[in-house]
Parts: C-alpha cells; sequence; structure tokens
C-alpha cells in the first residue's frame, strides 16, 4: 500500500513538472515565433470592447482600419477570450481560404455551434465535409435552378408581392420570402400555416447565435435551445414520413428527395443538414435583397437604369408570364447592382478559422490553434484595391471582366473548399426579386433609417418604406 501511494506521488509531482515545463517553453516558444504585429489589450477581455464600441459608429470598418494603419494589413488582436489574427489583406485571405482542412478548419462560437446541430456542414470537417459539400453543391446547381427550382421561385415571389399593403417592414418581407423559398426547395412544401410557424420558432434560433451559450445566463439562450428542439421535431416529422413513403417507392425532385437517395445518412443528419441551409440562406439573401432596394433608393440613376432593363424584358412578355433562365442571364445592369451590393454592405464580413499546426505567413507565425480571422470586407472597401471604395457604383462592374475588381479581392461567397454553394441560388432569388418589385411597385422609404454593422449588417429599423403599385 505504502509503495501505491509513493508511486502515485511520484507521478503526480512528474505531472506538475511536466505542464509546468510544458507552459514555460510554450511561452518561451510564443516569445521566439514571430507573431503578426498587434495588441492583446487587457487580460482575458483583449480588445473586445473596442470591437464592440467601433462598430456601434456608422462607419464600416472602424476597428480594423485602425489597426491596419497602425501595424498593416495582417495583425494580431485579442477578443472573446481569444488571441486572433486579422487578415484585411487579400494574398492572405486566399491563402486561409485555400488551405482549409490542411493548415486551418473553420471555428464557430460555441453559442452557434450547439444551435446548429452536430451534423451541420457548416461545422463538418475533412472528407464527410467534402462528400456533404459537394452533394449540396449538385442539389443548387445551375441547371437545378434553371429546370426546377426557377418556377417557384417566380411564383411565390409573385405571390408574396401581391399581398402588400401600401407600406411594409422591407427587411421583415425578405425574410419571409426566402424563408418560404428555401421551405420549398428543401422538402416541396408550399408556404402557408405550417411555415410560418416554423419561421417563428426559427427566428427564436437564431437570436441565440449572438448570445453568451450558457443556459443559466442567457434567457435568449435557452429559448433558443428550446426553440431548436422544436423547429427538428418539426422538421423530423416530415423527414420521417418522406422517408417511408421513398420506401414505398414515392420519389420526389426536391433536395430531401435527393437526399433519402443517398445511403447511410440518418434522419438526424438530414434534419440537421436542413437547418445549416436554412441558416445560410436566411439573413443573407435578405438582407442583400433589402440593402439592394436601399442603395437604389439612394441612387436614382441606377434605379431608372434598372428598370429599363426590365421594361425590356417584359415587352416581349405576357403580364404573367414567368421569368425564364435567358431572362436572368440578360439581366446584365442587375448583375452589376447585386454585385455591388454584395461589396459594400458585405452581409458576411469574413470568416474565423482555427490553425490546425504552426502557419508562416508573410514572415510570420501564426502559432497552431490560434484564430484567424479572413476579414473579406476590409478588402472590398480598400481603396487600393477598387477606386473610390466606399461609394455605391454599380456601374464599376461594367466592363470588370479582367481588371484588378474580380479574382482574387472580391469573395463576398468565400472560397476554396468551403465557398457558399448557394451564390448562384441567391443571385437568382435577388434577381426575381427585384424584377418583380421594380417593375410592380415605386416607393420611398417611410423613415430615416441607418445601416448598422455589429453583430450583423442590417438596417436599424428594418427599412420601412411606402409603396404605390405601378398601374
Ligand atoms: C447573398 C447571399 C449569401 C452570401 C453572401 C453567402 C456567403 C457565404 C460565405 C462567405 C460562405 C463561406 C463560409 C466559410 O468559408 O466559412 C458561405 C457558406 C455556405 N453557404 Fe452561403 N451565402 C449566401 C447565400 C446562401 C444560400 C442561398 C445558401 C443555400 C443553399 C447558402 C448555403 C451555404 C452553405 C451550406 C455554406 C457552408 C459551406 C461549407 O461550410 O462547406 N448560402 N456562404
Ligand atoms: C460579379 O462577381 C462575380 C464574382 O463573384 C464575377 O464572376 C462576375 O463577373 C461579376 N459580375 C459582373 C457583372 O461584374
Amino acid at each position: 500500500m505504502a509503495i501505491f501511494v509513493h508511486y502515485l506521488f511520484i507521478i503526480l509531482i512528474s505531472t506538475v513538472i511536466s505542464v509546468v515545463s510544458f507552459l514555460l517553453h510554450r511561452s518561451r516558444r510564443l516569445r521566439s515565433l514571430r507573431l503578426p504585429p498587434g495588441n492583446l489589450g487587457l487580460p482575458f477581455i483583449g480588445e473586445t470592447l473596442q470591437l464592440i464600441s467601433a462598430y456601434k459608429t456608422e462607419n464600416p470598418e472602424p476597428f480594423i482600419d485602425e489597426r491596419v494603419k497602425r501595424y498593416g494589413s495582417v495583425f494580431t488582436t485579442h477578443i472573446f477570450g481569444e488571441p486572433t489574427v486579422f487578415s484585411a489583406d487579400p494574398e492572405t485571405n486566399r491563402f486561409i481560404l485555400q488551405n482549409e482542412g490542411r493548415l486551418f478548419e473553420s471555428s464557430y462560437p460555441g453559442s452557434i455551434s450547439n444551435l446548429l446541430g452536430k451534423h451541420s456542414l457548416l461545422l463538418m470537417k475533412g472528407n464527410l465535409h467534402k462528400r456533404m459539400h459537394s452533394l449540396t453543391m449538385s442539389s443548387v446547381s445551375y441547371s437545378i435552378i434553371k429546370d426546377q427550382l426557377l418556377v417557384d421561385i417566380d411564383r411565390l415571389i409573385r405571390i408574396n408581392l401581391d399581398s402588400w399593403t401600401d407600406r411594409v417592414l422591407l427587411m421583415e418581407e425578405a425574410k419571409k420570402i426566402t424563408f418560404e423559398l428555401t421551405i420549398k426547395q428543401l422538402m416541396g412544401i408550399d408556404p402557408g400555416e405550417w411555415s410560418e410557424s416554423l419561421r417563428k420558432q426559427y427566428v427564436l434560433v437564431i437570436e441565440g447565435f449572438f448570445t453568451i451559450p450558457l443556459p443559466l445566463i442567457s434567457i435568449t439562450y435557452r429559448r433558443a435551445i428550446k426553440a431548436r428542439r422544436k423547429v427538428a421535431e418539426e422538421l423530423g416529422k416530415i423527414v420521417r414520413e418522406r422517408r417511408e413513403g421513398y420506401e414505398r417507392g414515392e420519389r420526389k425532385s426536391d433536395m430531401l428527395g435527393g437526399l433519402l437517395g443517398h445511403e447511410g445518412i440518418s434522419n438526424e443528419e438530414i434534419v440537421d443538414f436542413m437547418v445549416a441551409l436554412l441558416v445560410a440562406g436566411y439573413e443573407t439573401t435578405s438582407t442583400i435583397m433589402t440593402l439592394a432596394v436601399k442603395f437604389l433608393t439612394q441612387t436614382p440613376l441606377s434605379l431608372a437604369q434598372l428598370k429599363e432593363e426590365y421594361e425590356e424584358i417584359r415587352e416581349k412578355k405576357s403580364e404573367w408570364e414567368a421569368l425564364e433562365w435567358r431572362d436572368y442571364k440578360s439581366m446584365s445592369f442587375t448583375h452589376c447592382v447585386i454585385n455591388e451590393t454584395l461589396r459594400v454592405a458585405n452581409i458576411i464580413s469574413g470568416v474565423f478559422r482555427r490553425t490546425i499546426t504552426d502557419v508562416n505567413i508573410k514572415g510570420y507565425t501564426i502559432p497552431k490553434d490560434w484564430k484567424v480571422f479572413a476579414s473579406f470586407r476590409a478588402v472590398h472597401l480598400d481603396h487600393d484595391h477598387f477606386e473610390d471604395a466606399r461609394t455605391f457604383n454599380p456601374w464599376r462592374w461594367q466592363n470588370v471582366q479582367g481588371t484588378s475588381c474580380s479574382g482574387n479581392f472580391y469573395t463576398p461567397f468565400g472560397g476554396g473548399p468551403r465557398l457558399c454553394p448557394g451564390y448562384e441560388l441567391a443571385r437568382v432569388e435577388i434577381s426575381v426579386f427585384l424584377h418583380h418589385l421594380v417593375t410592380q411597385f415605386s416607393w420611398v422609404p417611410a423613415e430615416e433609417d441607418k445601416l448598422v454593422f455589429f453583430p450583423t449588417t442590417r438596417t436599424q429599423k428594418r427599412y420601412p418604406i411606402n409603396l404605390q403599385r405601378r398601374c
């Protein structure tokens, strides 16, 4: 017995010694590495408060601007409890995106990953991610949008606009539209009471994303967890019914139909997958719809040009004829407007990653397990890459092919293995929305409404507008 205690004691001591020497070694190692320049701020909270207060202003990039000026386009800071390297450099951003899975992996705050569900595409890694990413890509490819989704996008957007009164909160309407479209695309269900009540729950889940993930502290988070469970139950019911149908030989061509056709994907995995798509397409697409309208309203020349583009299309069609793929392709100025809206009002301002190993970049070393933030917005708003970068100017995208505007500098949909699978779908939805809005209505903002940039880009009052139907 005594020997045993003695033995335990030795183990304990040697563990303590190795932990201490590991820590010493680590801090010495950190000092010997050449980190990107910067300031780690106060212990633990670092520069988090500066970050949050910076984004309460109307300036889109105050936090990054100030530090880029002082330290250069790659710098170190300390936010949300961790040291983090920020990049406002297009080359570094590209390097980060392309080396996903090799040197970096995506990293979400605990609140978001808990609410997404563990089988979410956003959280998957390695080969499983590769497989599910390409499955998602193919389920919203050009040809699927063209042959299957476009008809419903046109129809559901018209039905929504038909129900509008003389005043709407544009952001709310746009969210309702994108939610209904995603539900239709995922499982072929037309909007109605079921989808509206699902959306109410879903909104509570999203609200939980930006809270502290501790149920005891945050009511919003507790409510979000509960809502997540309800959403999963509702979707789970549909998936079970559809799987029974599938086993009886029923085939449907929506995304759920495609997933059921794949061996070895469980119902729970399908539900998480669907929640991820709902999350990824909802705020993003609807915010761009709303902000495009806001920028167009503030730039009457661009709105007039858009109207002309749409009248040309309508002239060749009867009043109720749906938009076709070639109409979408012919909307060249619309594409400029969408690109420019995505540039000046990046909703996904950048992406967080974690280093899997020590990474050498631009003569610096980022230690293993550190957070990295590749800021797309900082590049998109940099005067070195875009002339008069902070002004909405859709004409800059005309004759843009081959200029410095595209390629590395412009990444609203990310890149590399995690490139947004919905990039074409989002463009189509926004184009069809703008087309019907502009041809059917004229409008004026009902109130002053400001852009805010934190924690997400949006307008303060959800953009209320007064509408008049064109005859
Ligand atoms: C204007 C609208 C949109 C923007 C700006 C946008 C932007 C992005 C960005 C930047 C990423 C990369 C995230 C990262 O690298 O960590 C991403 C990923 C993703 N997006 Fe989108 N997105 C939009 C619409 C959509 C839509 C409509 C869908 C629905 C199909 C969608 C589905 C996804 C999914 C599933 C991912 C995760 C991909 C992965 O991690 O492999 N997005 N999106
Ligand atoms: C819009 O941006 C994309 C890159 O995301 C580019 O491929 C496309 O050519 C741009 N469209 C226009 C009209 O400039």
